[in-house]
């Protein structure tokens, strides 16, 4: 029960790491508003918590419903800790196609609401003289070959926003940290590769079955595993932690695949009969 008496704000909290986030919270003792775009989702995890989870529809991309959201919990004392969290796979195009739009609409999304959420969370943390704040970044900004550039530099943003606004906010006592999630089996991908509804449970069977054996633990990221991580950042048990990343992705980052499976030889082996 870390979050005992605690407030919580978590955004893209209707799905995937943000709801598994907003339960774990919620479950450890703390009051959650969760904000999201999808209204129905969002409503139904708030009806089924036994008022331990509100909901309020919340368009990241938009400063006063990013700030409504983070004040939401004021009538009842403030605000202890937030995730900022909410995304999706932005846009698509490489870096010799893309359009300044697109460019701008994923950076918003992504990178800006971050921004949004500590500032606006900032000084109410600072009246109360405490608080955590967790943002989500991706191992996407730490490499190519995991999501689209636009997506992965406003991610990489994220992971050294993170420090900056740590540095920023110390004489304040609130830590800020970033995770760092691998390849997470969530809804994201066939929300952002348009997948129907009604194909949708197949289209998350073969991304299971993708995902288990894409990093060194052999089993498939869940939501959950990114809520434990968060949930640490967050709580008294990380009071010493600010300014720094969790990596929380069964080790995909480790190196080349070879290292680790024995069904990709690499090189070596492949030269072997000379
Ligand atoms: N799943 C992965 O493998 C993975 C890996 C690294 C990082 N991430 C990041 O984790 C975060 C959560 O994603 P997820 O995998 O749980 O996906 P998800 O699709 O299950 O959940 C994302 C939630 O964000 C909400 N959302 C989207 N746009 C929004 C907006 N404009 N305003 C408010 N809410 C909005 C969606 O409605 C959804 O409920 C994202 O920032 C994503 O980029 C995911």
């Amino acid at each position: 029960m870390r979050f005992s008496g605690k407030r919580a704000v978590v955004t893209g909290g209707a799905s995937g790491i943000g709801r598994a986030t907003a339960l774990r919270l919620a479950e450890e003792g703390a009051e959650v508003w969760i904000g999201d775009i999808d209204e129905a989702a969002g409503r139904e995890i708030a009806e089924t918590s036994n008022g331990k989870i509100h909901f309020q529809r919340c368009d990241v991309t938009n400063a006063d419903d990013i700030r409504s959201l983070i004040e939401a919990p004021d009538a009842a004392g403030g605000l202890d800790v937030l995730f900022n969290n909410a995304g999706a796979g932005g846009a698509p195009e490489k870096i010799d196609e893309i359009a300044p739009d697109d460019w701008d609409r994923t950076q918003n999304l992504l990178l800006r609401s971050v921004a949004l959420g500590i500032r606006y969370a900032a000084p109410i943390m600072a009246k109360r003289g405490k608080g955590a704040i967790v943002n989500t970044s991706s191992v996407s900004a730490l490499g190519t070959g995991y999501a689209p550039i636009a997506y992965s530099t406003a991610k990489a943003g994220v992971l050294h926003l993170s420090k900056l606004a740590a540095a920023d906010l110390a004489k304040s006592n609130v830590r800020v940290n970033a995770v760092i999630p691998g390849f997470i089996t969530t809804n994201i991908f066939t929300r952002h590769l348009d997948v129907a509804e009604d194909k949708r449970a197949a289209a998350n069977e073969v991304i299971a079955q993708v995902a288990a054996k894409a990093q060194p633990v052999a089993r498939a990221g869940r939501p959950e595993d990114i809520a434990a991580a968060v949930t640490f950042l967050l709580s008294d048990d990380a009071g010493f932690i600010t300014g720094t990343h969790l990596v929380v992705d069964g080790g995909i980052t480790i190196g080349t695949r070879q290292s680790w499976d024995p069904e990709q030889p690499g090189l070596f082996a492949a030269l072997e009969a000379f």
